[in-house]
């Protein structure tokens, strides 16, 4: 700001061009996609039937929203130039995004608004760029039936995670337990396979300090016998079972412990006894012998 720049007018037409094409540049940077409206640093695209994604959005956009519109994918090199974005919906959309490394820039990205869309899956490397996220909202994609454990290992950060709305049958706790920030979990309307491994998830985020809206709503899919129960009657349901199903480990443990410390025992007890005839009895003998001897010398 406010160098003096000591350019003569007249003397050189070259340094005009260059002037007039920075010029352009930054007015292409600066300029709002014709089907979009712009206010301040925000660029909202909201239903314009979008099937790309636009290309002119300004560098400087700290919000963009392209919510209802047909966009396929998410282009991974003109969004890496966003560096400014702190939030982006696309929501409603029909996103498959197959990519994997696929927001690399947006550094600042807190907010991120995918639900509705058609994703699949989700790698560890899907959101491993957006260290700053503290909202993901993944509702509503059907065709999400699996995510990966470390999913979410790189957004240390979130503290909302909406999962409502998708195919997914199966979590972990331990997908969670690292993001010790989270606060709300939201997992209703997915086809819960109600088993114990399941459970023990359901267990896990009751006992947290983790909300989960509508938990008491939620319900399962599978197997068929619990379909509709929700998730706290399939816990009281399947207590018995599960409950038997860890004694059973238990029990194998505790089988297995006890025949190595009664084989352990009695090895050593044989051992012990083995030793003490081969080595102390020739001793005795020896010792006795002499004292006997001394005996009878007396
Ligand atoms: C974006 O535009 C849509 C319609 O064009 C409007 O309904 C919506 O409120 C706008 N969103 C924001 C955050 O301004
Ligand atoms: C956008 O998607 C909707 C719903 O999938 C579809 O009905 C519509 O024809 C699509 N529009 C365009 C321009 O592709
Ligand atoms: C996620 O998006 C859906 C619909 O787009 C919305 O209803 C829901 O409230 C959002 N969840 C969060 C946590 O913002
Ligand atoms: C659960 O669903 C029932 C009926 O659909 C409704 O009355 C109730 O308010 C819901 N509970 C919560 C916590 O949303």
């Amino acid at each position: 700001m406010g160098y003096f720049i000591p350019i003569s007018c007249h003397s050189s037409p070259l340094l005009w061009t260059i002037l007039a094409l920075g010029m352009k540049w930054i007015e292409e940077a600066l300029s709002c996609p014709t089907e979009c409206t712009c206010n301040k640093l925000q660029v909202n695209c909201t239903g314009k039937k979008l099937q790309n994604f636009p290309t002119t959005i300004p560098l400087t956009t700290k919000k963009l929203i392209l919510a209802q519109n047909n966009l396929t994918n998410l282009p991974l090199l003109t969004m890496s130039y966003l560096n400014e974005l702190v939030h982006l919906d696309c929501s409603h959309n029909l996103i498959t995004m197959d990519l994997d490394f696929s927001f690399p820039g947006l550094i600042k990205l807190t907010y991120l608004d995918l639900s509705f869309n058609r994703l699949s899956h989700i790698t560890s490397f899907t959101f491993s760029q957006l260290s700053e996220l503290l909202l993901l909202n993944l509702s509503g994609n059907p065709l999400m039936v699996e995510i990966m454990a470390q999913a979410f290992e790189k957004n240390s950060l979130l503290r909302y995670i909406d999962l409502s709305n998708c195919g997914l049958s199966y979590l972990s706790a331990e997908m969670f337990q690292k993001l010790y920030r989270l606060r709300i979990l939201g997992i209703k309307d997915n086809p819960w396979n109600c088993d114990c491994k399941f459970l023990m998830f359901s267990n896990w985020l009751t006992n947290t300090d983790i909300k989960s809206p509508d938990f008491e709503n939620t319900t399962c899919n599978k197997p068929e016998k619990m379909q509709g129960l929700s998730l706290i009657k399939a816990k009281l349901e399947l207590r018995y079972l599960c409950l038997l199903h860890l004694q059973l480990e238990d029990f194998i443990y505790i089988c297995l412990l006890t025949f190595c410390v009664f084989f352990g025992g009695t090895l050593v007890a044989w051992l012990v006894g083995f030793g003490t005839v081969m080595y102390y009895h020739p001793v005795v003998r020896l010792y006795d012998e002499p004292e006997d001897e001394e005996y009878r010398m007396i």
